[in-house]
């Protein structure tokens, strides 16, 4: 595939915002390109492709296929020879030492979406969720949303409800993504926006968690069926590289 065909298609998932940019990836868009995109995996991703459900197949080829691409013409190496690393809670990253031109980056997939967010300067984690009205969100929040967010959450009602429970987590999602240490954090131990009306931010954390404070949190689209978050930390405190 010819990198400027790829680049003027990508063009137009492209989001510039402050301190980072986002690819919004519509898998239906992308279906056409798939085979092509499975070329520039490395030959040990090739081999953990997901055979068993479609979309998450599809997911997977898209986003690691378009960050090899990214990151490719940034670091100036063939996709497929891109080597990543991964931290002891499974983050993908590239070491600076290697590659010090590599931007931070993060990938989240929900359903036909594929989010990748790209930053220079700070680590990086987003997180995209479909608003999906399930019944069991009011135990999921008992168990891992603070007493703040429970309150606010308890209030709600119908889709209101819905919305207000994704929000937290996306952004709770978010928040450890940038961070590294993925579900280890303990999604109960800091609160942060329950009020979709309202910008994201981190209402509380931990003492021993001053990283939280120096989160930036922002909702780079307007919330309709789904959300997305994107957290931006400083790179010396986190545990992403
Ligand atoms: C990775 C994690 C932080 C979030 O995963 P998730 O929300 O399920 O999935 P997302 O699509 O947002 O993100 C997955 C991507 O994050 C990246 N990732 C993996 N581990 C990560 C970590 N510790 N920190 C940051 N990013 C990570 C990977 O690139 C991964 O994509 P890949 O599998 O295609 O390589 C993980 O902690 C997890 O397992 N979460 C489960 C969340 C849960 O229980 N949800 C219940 C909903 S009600």
């Amino acid at each position: 595939m010819k990198a400027e065909f790829l680049d003027d298609f990508l063009s137009h998932a492209k989001s510039q915002h402050h301190g980072y940019e986002l690819y919004t990836l519509e898998l239906p868009e992308w279906r056409p390109l798939l085979m092509e995109l499975t070329e520039f995996l490395s030959a040990e991703e090739k081999d953990q492709i997901p055979k068993k459900i479609v979309s998450v197949r599809e997911q997977f080829i898209c986003g690691h296929g378009i960050l090899r691409h990214l990151l490719s013409q940034r670091i100036n190496r063939p996709p497929q020879t891109i080597d990543f690393k991964t931290n002891p809670w499974s983050k993908p990253y590239l070491s600076k030492t290697d590659h010090p031109q590599s931007p931070y980056f993060n990938i989240s997939h929900d359903k036909d979406k594929v989010l990748i967010g790209v930053s220079e300067n700070r680590e990086i984690g987003v997180d995209i969720m479909y608003i999906e009205e399930k019944r069991d969100i009011l135990e999921i929040a008992k168990r891992y949303y603070s007493k703040s967010e429970q309150d606010f959450l308890f209030r709600q009602s119908g889709f209101e409800q819905y919305k207000s429970f994704y929000y937290i987590f996306c952004q709770k999602e978010a928040l450890i993504k940038a961070h590294g240490q993925g579900l280890s954090l303990g999604l109960e131990k800091f609160s942060v926006e329950p009020d979709p009306a309202k910008k994201p931010r981190v209402i509380d954390y931990p003492p021993q968690e001053q990283l939280f404070g120096r989160a930036v949190l922002e909702a780079p689209f307007e919330i309709t069926k789904s959300i997305a978050i994107v957290c931006l930390v400083p790179p010396d405190q986190s545990n992403g590289s």
